[in-house]
């Protein structure tokens, strides 16, 4: 995954941001008699190659869901499955990150975490920093309204300060608040293995998005599906409000 785009990408448009729902990695596992947390391990790997097909098909921004502020509710040994998955993912990340020209920013309220894996993604995002490649934005105990609040909280504490007054707030300003501040919003939303939902990912961004929903389960999306994905994203007639 180097700096240009390869001949993959065609003349149809091409999102300029994916927003990924990854869902199913249970399932996955339970069809086949393996343990849920075989199903992460499955999941991460394949978030891992989307982020190099996606780049070489042409996509600039990626944003995964990986874990929200309700998964806390998931039984404890699944819980801790999911944090030694993403330990060891921002830690491999740090030396690919260099090798694929990605740059990594994790949202979410990250404060919750523990200490270890708070180093490990702020050293990412450090290293990453300046690369060229792939945005890519990992959701760790993300929650969209959560994000909301938390914008609308440092909003005000800047009108407290004196920094801001309340009527110079825009939804621009506002945006400026976000974990996802400076990323343009989502242009095609994905959400695999057959739910309908949004699940609480970046409400406020999505407003305009195109949403893409398949049967596929996480595990097994690749590269083709993804595609797919693009093709219906280039079969659409994007009019935000107008005609
Ligand atoms: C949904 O599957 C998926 C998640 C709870 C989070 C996604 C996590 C990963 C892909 C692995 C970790 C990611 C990285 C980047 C290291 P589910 O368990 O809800 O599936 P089900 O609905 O079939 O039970």
């Amino acid at each position: 995954m180097k700096d240009k785009k390869t001949e993959e990408t065609s003349n149809k448009p091409v999102p300029r941001h994916v927003a990924i729902i990854m869902d199913g990695n249970g399932r996955w596992a339970k069809k086949r008699l393996l343990p849920r947390n075989a199903g992460h391990v499955q999941g991460s790997r394949v978030a891992e190659q989307i982020c190099e097909d996606a780049f070489n098909l042409g996509i600039e921004y990626l944003t995964i869901y990986a874990f929200s502020t309700e998964n806390w509710a998931r039984p404890k040994d699944e819980v801790d499955a999911l944090m030694k998955l993403l330990r060891k993912y921002m830690k491999d990340s740090i030396q690919r990150s260099s090798k694929n020209n990605m740059r990594v920013h994790v949202i979410g309220d990250i404060s919750a975490l523990d200490e270890d894996l708070i180093e490990s993604i702020k050293k990412l995002e450090e290293v990453s920093a300046s690369n060229t490649g792939l945005k890519f934005q990992v959701a760790i105990n993300y929650g969209g309204r959560d994000e909301i609040v938390r914008a609308a909280r440092a909003f005000a504490e800047d009108v407290a300060a004196g920094k801001r007054k309340p009527e110079e707030l825009s939804e621009a300003l506002f945006y400026s608040y976000f974990d996802t501040a400076g990323i343009p919003y989502p242009d095609l939303m994905i959400r695999t293995s057959g739910e309908l939902r949004t699940s609480n990912f970046l409400p406020w961004q999505l407003a305009y998005t195109e949403f893409y929903f398949t049967d596929v389960l996480w595990p097994d999306f690749n590269k083709k599906e993804l595609q797919k994905a693009i093709d219906y994203y280039g079969s659409r007639d994007r009019r935000f409000g107008g005609v």
